[in-house]
């Protein structure tokens, strides 16, 4: 299971070495939150996008894609609440110089109080064996108790500074829970002000009045405002859904933990529009509906986890969250949200163009109501990698590193390898390896010894090696090696492109 820093940095380290993802601009010493993704890495994206594609609009009868621009009026982001309270709580440590976000490091003191009942419970588990039971230890233990109301009464106070936007009190509560500077250890902090989120840009050129604009933040306005254009034009009844896949641009104040919190990131977003009165039917049928999507991927429920939200975004009548264990603990992967008529009620209105379903069994038009799931891409494909990123003590004593990525997600799906580079074997090979490249995204390989061409597909997550020997050409057989159990197998060559598509399909 995840939850330690010296995963994340080989997860990194792995990922640079084999092709994955790189800092964008290395070779001017990086640009900090932003990344590239290199041979490998994206094609482990796209066919993550592609899942997700498939399984929302191909899937769906009731569900279209869009691709709108990510450059809108700025008028969008004004109706949307963005320009106003798209804003995070920032505050400075004036000894280190460090920039932190002041409800991180309060979430962060609670996590610390939540790690310290885990470990109680863990303890309890041990000394208890078969006999524990959670539910009553978590209801009776004085120092877990106690913990629980240490945590309430922060949380108490904490939501009820953000909601309130009272910043003084996001202060006083860092204060009074003697937060210190991870860097410095000092608790000289600044005051607690706001930093808008948006990256502004100048549209056209400065001698024609040029405009300011923002680079989306979402992708869900794109959505919104083409709410009518889509519904009319698919002639879509409620309830419906509109799909989008694009970047979003966030000026995040503290970005670290690799592609986890980005300046640039991909967002997988889905805007369903349905009856009012019905959105919490829709919101609970989505929340359960995304697990699953989650699930089958093949990584195990325990990496999953809701978190419903304590403090609602300004458009939201009900939110979850689907944490997922990364190893960082358990953090945000996606948002399911309620987002009532807010969005288009407030475009109605900011543009002076009618946005509304007339209800051919009502008789009546009204705002439609939107239930949102919103996943970050790079969020599931840092998820992945996490699952996937293995260790292994080999039987004769050797190691190897696999990445044990969803066969249907891995970015080869087969390597070709010619055992030696001569006596025909190399032509032989090139001529399976032409077979199978229209089907499958394939690697040929000829150097090396086997072994090592081996270990180098295991670390990108390769699901099948076929070698091509000497008896391939007596009898057209070739040997195949499973990635995981690194089992080998004879078979004939026309079965190759079977087997492949059996182990990538079975989840599509
Ligand atoms: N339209 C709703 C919305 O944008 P959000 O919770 O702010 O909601 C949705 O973002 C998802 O986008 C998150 O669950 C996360 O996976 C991803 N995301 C948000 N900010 C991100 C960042 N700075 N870097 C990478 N992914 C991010």
């Amino acid at each position: 299971m995840a939850n330690n820093e010296d995963l994340l940095k080989k997860i990194i380290a792995h990922s640079k070495e084999y092709g994955f993802i790189f800092q964008s601009s290395e070779i001017y010493d990086g640009l900090s939150a932003a990344y590239d993704y290199g041979q490998n890495g994206v094609e482990l994206k796209n066919n993550i996008k592609d899942y997700w594609w498939k399984s929302m609009v191909q899937y769906h009868e009731n569900i279209v894609g869009l691709d709108s621009a990510i450059f809108m009026h700025p008028t969008v982001w004004k109706a949307s609440g963005h320009v106003d309270a798209f804003n995070d709580p920032m505050i400075d440590n004036k000894d280190s110089k460090k920039r932190y976000r002041a409800d991180v490091l309060v979430e962060d003191y609670l996590a610390k109080i939540e790690d310290k009942i885990k470990k109680e419970v863990n303890k309890a588990r041990k000394r208890f064996g078969d006999d524990f039971d959670e539910k009553q230890f978590l209801a009776t233990n004085k120092r877990v108790l106690d913990r629980q109301a240490k945590i309430d009464e922060i949380k108490g106070r904490f939501v009820d500074a953000l909601e309130k936007n009272d910043l003084v009190a996001l202060k006083k509560l860092i204060e009074d829970l003697e937060i210190k500077c991870p860097l410095s250890g000092s608790k000289n902090w600044t005051d607690v002000r706001q930093f808008n989120l948006m990256f502004s840009t100048q549209f056209g050129s400065l001698s024609e009045g040029a405009n300011q604009i923002y680079l989306r933040p979402e992708t869900a306005q794109g959505i919104f405002v083409n709410y009518l254009n889509v519904q009319k034009t698919g002639r879509m009844k409620l309830p419906f859904g509109i799909a989008q896949i694009g970047k979003a641009f966030r000026n995040e104040i503290v970005a670290r933990q690799f592609i986890f919190r980005m300046r640039e990131f991909e967002q997988m977003e889905m805007q369903f529009f349905v009856k009012p009165g019905e959105e919490i039917k829709w919101f609970n049928y989505w929340k359960e509906e995304r697990m699953k999507w989650h699930l089958s991927l093949g990584i195990p429920e325990s990496y999953y986890r809701f978190h419903e939200h304590d403090k609602l975004a300004h458009y939201a009548n009900a939110a979850f969250d689907i944490d997922f264990d990364f190893p960082m603990g358990f953090k945000e992967i996606e948002g399911i949200h309620s987002r009532t008529d807010f969005d288009l009620e407030a475009h109605q209105k900011m543009s002076g163009k009618k946005i509304q379903y007339f209800d051919n069994e009502e008789n009546k038009s009204y705002v439609p109501y939107v239930v949102e799931t919103s996943i970050g891409l790079d969020r599931t494909f840092l998820a992945i990698l996490t699952f996937a990123y293995t260790e292994e003590k080999l039987e004769d004593g050797s190691e190897r590193v696999v990445m044990k990525i969803p066969p249907f997600l891995a970015p080869i799906k087969a390597a070709v390898l010619p055992l030696t580079k001569k006596d025909g074997l190399p032509e032989k090979a090139r001529k399976i390896m032409d077979n199978l490249k229209y089907d499958y995204n394939c690697h040929y390989e000829e150097k090396d010894t086997i072994g090592r061409r081996y270990r180098r597909q295991d670390a990108i997550g390769t699901p099948y090696c076929i070698t091509v020997d000497h008896q391939t050409l007596e009898d057209n057989t070739v040997t195949i090696r499973e990635r995981d159990s690194m089992k080998q197998e004879r078979i004939p060559m026309e079965k190759i492109s079977g087997i492949i598509g059996e182990k990538i399909c079975s989840v599509l």
